[in-house]
């Protein structure tokens, strides 16, 4: 395997990867070399054979505490728009196809909210620390907050958020529906991304893609379009062989052994 310097990676279960942001010095500040590295992971875990969903973490103490500030400070305007500064990020969105759950500890602030907010599936703690701040900076969320936040708890809390900068915890974030469940402690979290992620990992490769790329279409389309667009790929389905093989087991009450063709 590939050696990181602020990522570790690993298969903690059978068909699950695990990517650990591990910048501990600076609250796992995202610097671009670090935003690099996510990006091979998850290209390496896209393109494995084992592989089938992934679970994406900090550490007990922070998820990430945001885009570098010391890295972006003197970055000028004509150097982030031709470097297209931040545009990278949202690599996670385009190139895994699999499915990505966020495990969310402490600090997830600025790019680190936005980081899981890009997330398929996110999990925190119940005392998870998020929020945009960078109005605190002078400055905007860079990496989706505004839209992302804005489509998870509607316009006016995420107006509140974003103009005040103030943070919100892991338990209101389960209750707004940023967050799909909360546990106590850091540990219980991670066995339940481990969990949920090995469930999926259970499943028809090729219904899990597809799944996961109606849902996220729900995201981009009109009501009308988005379901004329699932049911174009739940069409598309019966040409697997997996529904084939997934109906026969159901009624010969047989547990499905997938081809995930
Ligand atoms: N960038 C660079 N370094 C950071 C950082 C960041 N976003 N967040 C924390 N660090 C560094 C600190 O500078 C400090 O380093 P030194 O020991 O060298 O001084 C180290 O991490 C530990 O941090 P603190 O001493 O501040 O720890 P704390 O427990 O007292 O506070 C915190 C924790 C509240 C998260 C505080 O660090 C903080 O406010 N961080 C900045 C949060 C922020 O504003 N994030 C948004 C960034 S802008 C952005 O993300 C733009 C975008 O939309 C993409």
């Amino acid at each position: 395997r590939r050696s990181y310097e602020y990522i570790e990676v690993s298969e903690p279960r059978p068909g699950v990867g695990q990517v650990t942001l591990n910048r501990p010095k600076a609250l796992n500040a995202l610097c671009s070399p670090l935003i690099g590295e996510l990006n091979t992971a998850l290209r390496e875990f896209q393109a494995s054979p084992t592989v089938a969903a992934v679970v994406l973490t900090g550490s007990e103490r922070a998820f990430a505490a945001g885009a570098d500030i010391k890295e972006m400070a003197p970055l000028t305007f004509s150097e982030a728009y031709s470097k297209s500064f931040i545009e990278s990020w949202s690599d996670l969105t385009t190139a895994l196809k699999k499915p990505l759950i966020a495990a969310v500890s402490g600090h997830a602030l600025g790019g680190g909210c936005e980081l899981a907010l890009m997330a398929d599936i996110l999990y925190c703690t119940a005392t998870a620390n998020f929020g945009q701040p960078e109005i605190k900076l002078g400055t905007i969320p860079g990496a989706g907050g505004s839209q992302r936040l804005t489509r998870a708890v509607g316009k006016s809390k995420a107006m509140e958020l974003i103009l005040t900068g103030k943070s919100f915890t892991g338990e209101e974030a389960e209750r707004w529906g940023v967050a799909a469940r909360v546990f106590p402690t850091y540990e219980a979290l991670l066995e339940g991304a481990l969990k949920t992620a090995e469930t999926i990992a259970g499943y028809s490769k090729v219904a899990v893609q597809a799944a996961k790329e109606v849902v996220n279409k729900s995201q981009d389309l009109a009501l009308r379009d988005g379901v004329e667009y699932e049911r174009r790929v739940f069409h598309a389905l019966f040409g697997s062989q997996d529904q084939k093989i997934g109906m026969k087991a159901f009624a010969e009450k047989k547990k499905p052994e997938w081809s995930h063709q």
